[in-house]
């Protein structure tokens, strides 16, 4: 559907799994946040019929996958992390413009490049991960973030001109690429 326009090394892995602890407290965080970034997007649009059912979905969804990381930090004897700001998170929301229209345009397309980076990262780390349960699951919860990807930019489609929609998605996909590569590696997500 789109393409990233920075590619993640794999070497960003090895920062990941030299401590996955870390690793998977940052990833529960993430879920949660996406849950409640769905439930944020449909309580802001009570009257989009197919946006509020895709996100009472998606906020599900997401909070599955929180489920099933917070699964396995319990079988690694490891709790719940504190909260941390992301700073990927928060750079690329200044790209929001203002204006209703243009407001939700940018929150669903900042939303299917979250999840095309989160389907391009859980994907490393299952390839970096030795076989098991936990390469499995990230195996699993790469593919489920694809198809969160596609369903923001359909979702756009759905409310916009799709030629408008494909301009502004490449001017986010810049700006992404961008904040992506100046953050150095951690045990996180972004
Ligand atoms: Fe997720
Ligand atoms: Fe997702």
């Amino acid at each position: 559907m789109f393409e990233l326009k920075y590619h993640t090394p794999f070497s960003w892995t090895e920062a990941v799994m030299a401590d996955f602890d870390t690793f998977l407290q940052d990833h529960a965080a993430a879920e949660k946040k996406a849950s409640g970034m769905a439930m944020s997007m449909l309580s802001h649009y009570p009257d989009r019929r197919k946006l509020v059912k895709a996100m009472t979905d998606l906020a599900l969804e997401e909070m599955i996958h929180f489920k099933q990381v917070l699964k396995l930090l319990i079988d690694r004897d490891v709790n719940l992390g504190n909260d941390q700001k992301d700073p990927y998170v928060k750079k690329i929301r200044a790209v929001f413009r203002n204006g209703r229209d243009e407001f939700f345009m940018d929150r669903l397309l900042v939303g299917a490049v979250i999840e095309a980076r989160g389907h391009e990262r859980f994907s490393l780390v299952a390839q970096a991960l030795p076989d098991g349960k936990e390469k499995e699951f990230y195996a699993a919860i790469a593919k489920s973030e694809e198809k969160h990807k596609n369903l923001f930019v359909e979702l756009a489609y759905e409310y916009f001109d799709k030629n408008e929609v494909d301009i502004r998605l490449e001017e986010i996909l810049i700006a992404e690429a961008e904040i992506c590569k100046n953050i150095p590696f951690t045990a996180a997500l972004h």
